[in-house]
């Protein structure tokens, strides 16, 4: 990096600092901003669901704080003026590294996927770096990298529905945010295999089996977090999600996360009663 790049980090972080002292919810002065104002004004009745007001008076207005920092603001603003969303609504599940939210379109459902810009961890990190002369501009190289993350689970998410896997449509992603097709009905999201009563065991661990395979072979692509709950049922079929940790073959530990896959699996099929025996299932994948 030249010290240009770092002038120029070090120019962004002061106007971060000056004018994002919201990020992690501490403060949301930044909302007083005539333009942030202004912006939010615009998108606030498509907020409604995740403001807890409304007909979702149940949603717990501390979400919103926590995910919605600016910069997450001006992203959904964005996506909202692009025409990828037109509300967003609740949210279906909440993580350590992201919220994904119910959200709606003019082209129907939409999955929103919100990673957190500062998580616990970073933040306990950055108090002993932070204020280091040596060490400038760390909050926004930690944005960075969620922006690198969420691209990468696009890009997946395309070249495995390229392959004919069934993955969520990937429509959208704006630094943190990311727009998927919506895996549920009006009775709500579509649940995890981990939660519900496994009726056809034998018929999911082949449809698995073929999407490591398939993946492998034909996306170049290993899940490497690949376990019953990062599967839905949906329509009577398994469906992968989360999809950012996969990487391609050519990473140097690609093996290791495909026989990871294949083992989790294997462990999976044999406690609900299917013969599944890890090596030869090995061997299908890498032959098949
Ligand atoms: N496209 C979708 N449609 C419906 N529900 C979804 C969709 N994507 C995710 N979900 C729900 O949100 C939950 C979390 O999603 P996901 O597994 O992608 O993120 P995560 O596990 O929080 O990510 P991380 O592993 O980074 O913590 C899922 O278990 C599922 O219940
Ligand atoms: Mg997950």
């Amino acid at each position: 990096m030249t010290s240009d790049d770092d002038f120029d980090e070090d120019i962004e972080e002061q106007i971060d600092v000056k004018s994002m002292h919201g990020e992690g919810g501490e403060s949301t002065e930044w909302m007083d901003q005539p333009k942030m104002k202004k912006m939010f004004q615009e998108i606030e009745h498509r907020l409604q669901g995740v403001l807890g007001t409304g007909q979702y008076d149940w949603v717990d207005r501390r979400v919103f704080d926590q995910v919605f920092d600016k910069s997450t603001l001006l992203s959904i603003y964005k996506l909202m003026r692009q025409g990828v969303i037109d509300t967003v609504e609740f949210p279906i599940a909440s993580g350590k590294e992201a919220h994904v939210f119910y959200a709606t379109s003019i082209d129907g459902p939409r999955a929103v996927k919100i990673f957190h810009t500062s998580n616990a961890v970073f933040k306990g990190l950055t108090k002993y770096i932070e204020g280091d002369p040596r060490f400038g501009g760390l909050k926004r190289r930690h944005r960075e990298l969620v922006t690198i993350w969420v691209r990468k689970e696009h890009r997946n998410l395309k070249r495995l529905e390229n392959s004919g896997l069934r993955v969520p449509s990937a429509f959208e992603v704006n630094r943190n945010v990311l727009v998927m097709e919506y895996l549920g009905s009006n009775d709500g999201p579509s649940p995890r295999l981990r939660d519900i009563k496994i009726e056809n065991p034998k018929y999911i661990f082949e449809q698995l089996v073929n999407f490591i395979q398939v993946s492998w072979k034909d996306a170049d692509l290993v899940h490497a977090d690949l376990s019953e709950y990062n599967v839905l049922w949906h329509n009577d079929e398994p469906w992968i999600i989360d999809v950012g940790q996969a990487v391609k073959s050519a990473h140097p530990n690609s093996e290791e996360f495909l026989i990871r896959d294949v083992r989790n699996i294997c462990n999976w099929a044999s406690k609900k009663g299917v013969e599944a025996p890890f090596e030869e299932t090995l061997l299908r994948v890498l032959e098949g």
